[in-house]
Parts: structure tokens; C-alpha cells; sequence
């Protein structure tokens, strides 16, 4: 006989969802001393499930789907509509290797290259400027250098109004009212924007660098032959724009962790150990992405209980990056709990889980890090600065989350 999977009371649960934040599976599966629970999100039934097997189970793509499973709204600001997080099946895993095959080993260090040069090139004005907001500025640097990489022009005027659009994609993620229609109109200027290049791409009267990710969705053509629609290559080059661009947030956190930790400031330059598992401890210890969502493909059972075809079904990726039993004292920030550290596609997963061609693991993880690295060099090795007091608080019930203030610095000054 199958056990009933433990259910949340409330009617609905998403306002408490969104007051909860990051924290809401995990203080419900603490409550009901499982790793699994049921409740209702967005007036529709919803299996919660944290954890190194929940993931195993729910990165299993005969069990689970991802066709119809993220919400319309985030459809309509963060993801686009027709991407390759909504594929399943023969048409993920082609889209897929189309985004690994952009992420050579050389690209990647190319990209972090670019990254590195911007912000040296702007470290005289930093100088000048006095007080410096990291979020917006490395943003800023971000969409400079992701561009270049991505094969896609920027005229100068034209930098501050695309990576606010960036920017507000990603900050709609969960939002509702202002926040949503905000990232819902930037949307729909950046589909509009990338399309028409890729237009332009297929006229010929623009062309980019052969292996650029401009270039190759413009010019990738399936098995039979087709072009992807125009809208469709827009969506997925947006997947390579705004997420790099978003990456100005764990370099926010790598800053807010070198600030509340300042040993490690030693001890990561020249280090790259230090520095790898500084890196990993950020990206475990710092909320990102709350969850990921997925649809039963067919009935199953599973540790004794039932999941129903059709039912939606949420992994908390902050919860299992959280998760006591995977880490010990899970709240403490300890890079040095990477040492050794094998490696676990199921453990630590601030980015999906699984494998990344054949499952929805994300494709820019390898970016994610070396920029990464590349900011910890710049902030331990290239430059000095003040933290003034400001707000670095850290709102759990903001989805996606950041230190209030973006991190200001000041007096700033070149020690290279
Ligand atoms: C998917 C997180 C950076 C491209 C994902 C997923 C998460 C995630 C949680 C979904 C996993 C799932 O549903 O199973 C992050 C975080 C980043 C980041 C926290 C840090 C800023 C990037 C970068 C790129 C990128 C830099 C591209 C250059 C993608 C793509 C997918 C994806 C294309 C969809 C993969 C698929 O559906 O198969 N990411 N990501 N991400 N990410 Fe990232």
C-alpha cells in the first residue's frame, strides 16, 4: 500500500511561497521530517521534494517532463517561450548540444578574458568615481564582454539600455506586479533586438565570427534541414545574454563573502584550490535560483509513494544545497568544506543537477565559474577598496535574492 505523501493544509500556498522564499520547502519538509511533501502553488497540486535522491529521481527524464511545466509568467520575462528549458525528449538533447558546443573549454577562458580586460579597462574610472554599486557595474561589464564573445554588436549608446533590459529579466523571475511587467516589456524589446540581428545574420548584411553563439543559432539548421524560427534562435541567444549577465550577482556574493570573511582574502591569491572552493561555497551557500519544476511523465512509485501523470513537481534547489544531512552545518559559509570534495551531480546544485547534455542541467556553468574566478582575482589581487556601512542584508523572501544596497564600494585604488 502506498503511503500518502505528507500535504500542506492551506487551500493555497503560493502567497506563503513567495513571504517564505528560498525557505519554503525546507521549513515545511523540517516540519513534517521528510524530504517530500504535497501543497498547492498557483491553485494547482504541487509535489515539493529536496534532497540528493529527490534530485537523482526528478533529473530521471523517463520519469519527469519539462513540456508545460514552468509557469507563464516566467515564461513571459525570465525564460521566453519555446527555449530549450521546455523541451523534452530528441528536441532537447539536439538544442542542447548546440549550447555545449559553444562552451569549449578555450571559449570559456575567452569569455573570462574579455571580462577581466573590461574590468581593467575601467578601473581608472572606479578610481576617479569615488563610490562604486558592484551589481549594476559588473552587470555592465558583463553584457559589454558577453556581447563581444556572443558575436552580437553594441553600438555605445546602446550599453546601459540593454543591460538594464538583462537585468530586469532576471529580477521578474518571481515577481509579481511592477517587477513582472517591467521584466515582461524588456522581454519583449531583447526578443525583438536579438531577432532582428539574427535577421540580419541570414541576409547576410551582418556577420559575426564563425563559432559565435550569434552565428550559430542564426545559422543552425535540424536534421531536416530547417532553420530554427526566428524568434525561437532570439530566445535562445537571450538564454546565453542574460544569464552571463546574471552572473553579476554571485560576484556581488563572492564580494559580500571575501567582506564578511576577509582571511580568505589572503588566502586565495595564488592559490587556485583556495580559489575553487571559495567559488563552490558561494555558489552553494548563496540563494540563487529557489527551485526548478518538472511534470510527471507516467505514474510511478517511488520510496512509497505515488506520483500521478500530469502532476507538477518542484526540486528546491536552495533547500538541497542546504540540506544538514548533505552539509554539515549548512549555514555556516566553510570553502574549505570543497577540499577533496569529489564532486556529486546531485549534491550541490545551485544550477540544476544530473548531466548536462541529456538532462536540463545548466549550460553555463562553466562560464558561471570562470567569471567567477575571474572577479575573486580582480577583488583580491588587482584592487583595494572600503566597504562604507550600507544595507548588505540579504532578503530570503526576495526571489531572486541580493544585498539590498548592491554592494557599494569606495576608495577604490589599483594595486597591479
Ligand atoms: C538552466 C541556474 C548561468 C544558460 C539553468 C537552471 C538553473 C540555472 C537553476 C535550470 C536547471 C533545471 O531546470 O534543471 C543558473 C545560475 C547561473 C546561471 C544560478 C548564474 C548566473 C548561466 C549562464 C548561461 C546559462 C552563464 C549561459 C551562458 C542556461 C541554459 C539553461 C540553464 C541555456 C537551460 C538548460 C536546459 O534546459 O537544458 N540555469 N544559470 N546559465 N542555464 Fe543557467
Amino acid at each position: 500500500p502506498m503511503a500518502t505523501i505528507p500535504t500542506d493544509r492551506s487551500p493555497d500556498s503560493t502567497l506563503a511561497f513567495l513571504r517564505a522564499g528560498y525557505r519554503f520547502i525546507g521549513q515545511r519538509c523540517d516540519r513534517y521530517g521528510t524530504d517530500i511533501f504535497q501543497t498547492r502553488l498557483l491553485l494547482e497540486p504541487t509535489i515539493c521534494l529536496r534532497g540528493r535522491a529527490a534530485a537523482e529521481l526528478f533529473y530521471d527524464a523517463d520519469r519527469f517532463a519539462r513540456e508545460g511545466a514552468m509557469p507563464a509568467r516566467g515564461q513571459r520575462t525570465l525564460t521566453g517561450r519555446g527555449g530549450v528549458q521546455g523541451l523534452d525528449g530528441d528536441a532537447h538533447r539536439d538544442r542542447k548540444a548546440i549550447y555545449l558546443s559553444l562552451m569549449t573549454p578555450t571559449a570559456v577562458r575567452r569569455l573570462g578574458q574579455l571580462f577581466t580586460d573590461e574590468w581593467q579597462a575601467r578601473l581608472p574610472a572606479w578610481e576617479l568615481a569615488g563610490t562604486v554599486t558592484l551589481h549594476t557595474e559588473v552587470a555592465s561589464m558583463l553584457t559589454r564582454a558577453v556581447c563581444a564573445w556572443a558575436g552580437v554588436p553594441l553600438a555605445g549608446g546602446e550599453l546601459d539600455r540593454r543591460t538594464a533590459d538583462l537585468l530586469a529579466m532576471i529580477a521578474s523571475a518571481a515577481a509579481i506586479g511592477p517587477r513582472h511587467w517591467r521584466g515582461r516589456l524588456s522581454r519583449h524589446r531583447g526578443e525583438y533586438w536579438v531577432g532582428d540581428l539574427v535577421g540580419q545574420v541570414r541576409t547576410g548584411s551582418l556577420s559575426p565570427p564563425g563559432g559565435t553563439a550569434l552565428r550559430v543559432f542564426a545559422e543552425h539548421r535540424d536534421g531536416d534541414g530547417h532553420l530554427l524560427p526566428r524568434r525561437i534562435a532570439a530566445v535562445e541567444l537571450l538564454n546565453v545574454l542574460r544569464p552571463t549577465v546574471a552572473v553579476a550577482r554571485f560576484v556581488v556574493f563572492t564580494a559580500l563573502a571575501l567582506h564578511d570573511h576577509p582571511a580568505w582574502r589572503q588566502r586565495v591569491p595564488g592559490d587556485a584550490d583556495a580559489a575553487g572552493q571559495f567559488v563552490q561555497e558561494v555558489r552553494r551557500y548563496y540563494p540563487f535560483f529557489p527551485v526548478t519544476a518538472a511534470r510527471v511523465r507516467r505514474d510511478f512509485d517511488w520510496q512509497g509513494y505515488h506520483f500521478p501523470r500530469g502532476r507538477r513537481v518542484l526540486l528546491d534547489l536552495y533547500g538541497t544545497d542546504h540540506h544538514p544531512e548533505l552539509w554539515p552545518e549548512p549555514e555556516r559559509f566553510r570553502p574549505e568544506r570543497f577540499a577533496g570534495w569529489p564532486g556529486d551531480p546531485y549534491t550541490l546544485i545551485p544550477q540544476g543537477g544530473g548531466d548536462h547534455l541529456h538532462g536540463h542541467r545548466c549550460a553555463g556553468e562553466w562560464i558561471t565559474i570562470e567569471l567567477m574566478k575571474r572577479a575573486l582575482a580582480v577583488l583580491t589581487e588587482f584592487i583595494r577598496y572600503d566597504v562604507p556601512p550600507q544595507d548588505l542584508a540579504v532578503d530570503l523572501s526576495r526571489m531572486p535574492a541580493l544585498p539590498a544596497s548592491g554592494f557599494v564600494i569606495t576608495a577604490v585604488r589599483r594595486t597591479g
